[in-house]
């Protein structure tokens, strides 16, 4: 099992991406219209940094989050924020500030910082806008991700299956109701070239323009050919887009949602995860029963409060497996839903610590709290977690992955 901790910490830029020794059609081919734009333009960027490591037992802690606030955020203020990236932040004067150069040198300035650490910073995540984000990864590897909206109907029923069968796998949904989709292309390199751009503006741009005219406003069992042999189910349909795009560009998987909470994610041509989001409400304090009260409350800082603080946790759990190509269905949505809430239930407007038995020994950490909840929802499933995420507040993520 892998456990990383995440801290968001936001950040507004402007930037030019401009090659000077290209031609004005080759820097238009390469990063689109945004490349005229001669003084820079902006983002609100969002960075995520990425822990991996060993939970400290006596405090439940994988990395204290205040310390990556701290030295990552310093970084951010002095060479990010409100700076013109090109000209105020000398790693971009011969580099493209693209979301993936970015992100990989947020790494290259902030891993030095922990190495009076266990903990590793394992990637660094940019996201620049709803439609466009990137990963750099501390092998060297990068992600892209482009976003891309579309809006159909459907029915939710597989021509290989009976009426009967559909009925009862797919309920209300096997009438024609509708969607608005939202769909990742993730692009992957093992080594992040950072004078080269993983995916060209031109390419990404003929490839959404392509899925956009085939799948938007289209009535998705019928108009669009390529899915009228297949069940139309969001994991069906995540694995159509995966095999359309991959025929144009490299392709290394696809998110896709159907709701904000709910969504399939395509990997390779066979390998499909469900996940959805559930939040619960509760209190919690955080206290080590190990420690003095005065090393508990620098250690936890407002944390520490006597009487407790609480949050809206927000948990998204992911699910693989064996996909039905008869059915289209990975997961019975119904019973995954369930297994959530059934396993969230003994949580659900409790004080963690003095109403429960899973922190009577252990302080209620996001590492904590993350780990006690794989095997409730794991032995609902049929063992069939893959990854489970937790959000104590938008800025604070904890994820655990088989491995
Ligand atoms: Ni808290």
């Amino acid at each position: 099992m892998l456990l990383t901790v995440s801290k968001r910490i936001e950040f507004s830029a402007s930037r030019r991406l401009h090659v000077d020794s290209w031609s004005d059609a080759e820097n238009l081919a390469v990063f689109g219209p945004e490349t005229n734009a001669r003084h820079g333009t902006g983002r609100n960027y969002v960075a995520y940094f990425v822990f991996t490591g060993p939970v400290d037992p006596s405090n439940g802690m994988l990395i204290n989050i205040g310390e990556i606030k701290e030295r990552a955020g310093k970084i951010v203020r002095e060479r990010f924020d409100h700076k013109f990236l090109n000209k105020d932040n000398p790693s971009f004067c011969d580099v493209p500030p693209t979301a993936e150069n970015i992100a990989r040198q947020l790494h290259l300035d902030v891993a030095p910082l922990f190495s009076d650490v266990d903990a590793t910073l394992a990637a660094c995540h940019v996201s620049e806008s709803p439609e466009r984000s990137a990963t750099f990864y501390f092998d060297g590897g990068g992600e892209a991700n482009y976003w891309f909206e579309f809006s159909a109907a459907r029915k939710t029923v597989s021509p290989h299956v009976n009426k009967e069968e559909n009925a009862r796998l797919f309920g209300r949904a096997t009438s024609i109701h509708g969607h608005n989709y939202r769909a990742r292309l993730t692009f992957r390199t093992e080594r992040l070239d950072a004078k080269a751009l993983l995916v060209r503006h031109d390419a990404i741009d003929a490839c959404l323009h392509a899925l956009r005219d085939e799948l938007n406003h289209r009535y998705l069992n019928q108009e669009v050919v390529g899915l009228r042999d297949r069940p139309v189910t969001t994991e069906s349909l995540a694995g159509y887009i995966y095999e359309r795009v991959k025929a144009a560009v490299s392709l290394h998987r696809i998110r896709l949602h159907e709701r904000e909470d709910f969504f399939a994610e395509a990997w390779g041509d066979k390998i499909i995860f469900l996940g959805t989001w559930m939040p619960f409400n509760a209190a919690h304090r955080l206290h080590a029963t190990a420690l003095s009260d005065a090393e508990n409350a620098k250690l936890y800082g407002k944390c520490n409060n006597p009487l407790g603080h609480g949050h809206r946790y927000l948990t998204e759990t992911t699910v693989g497996g064996e996909y039905d190509k008869r059915s289209g269905t990975l997961y019975d949505f119904v019973a995954f839903r369930k297994a959530i809430e059934e396993s969230l239930k003994p949580w659900q407007n409790r004080h963690l610590d003095l109403e429960t038995n899973d922190f009577r020994d252990v302080p209620s950490t996001g590492e904590n709290i993350v780990r006690a909840l794989w095997p409730k929802i794991d032995n609902r499933v049929n063992q069939q977690l893959v990854r489970l995420r937790l959000w104590e507040t938008a800025n604070n993520r904890f994820t655990l992955r088989r491995t």
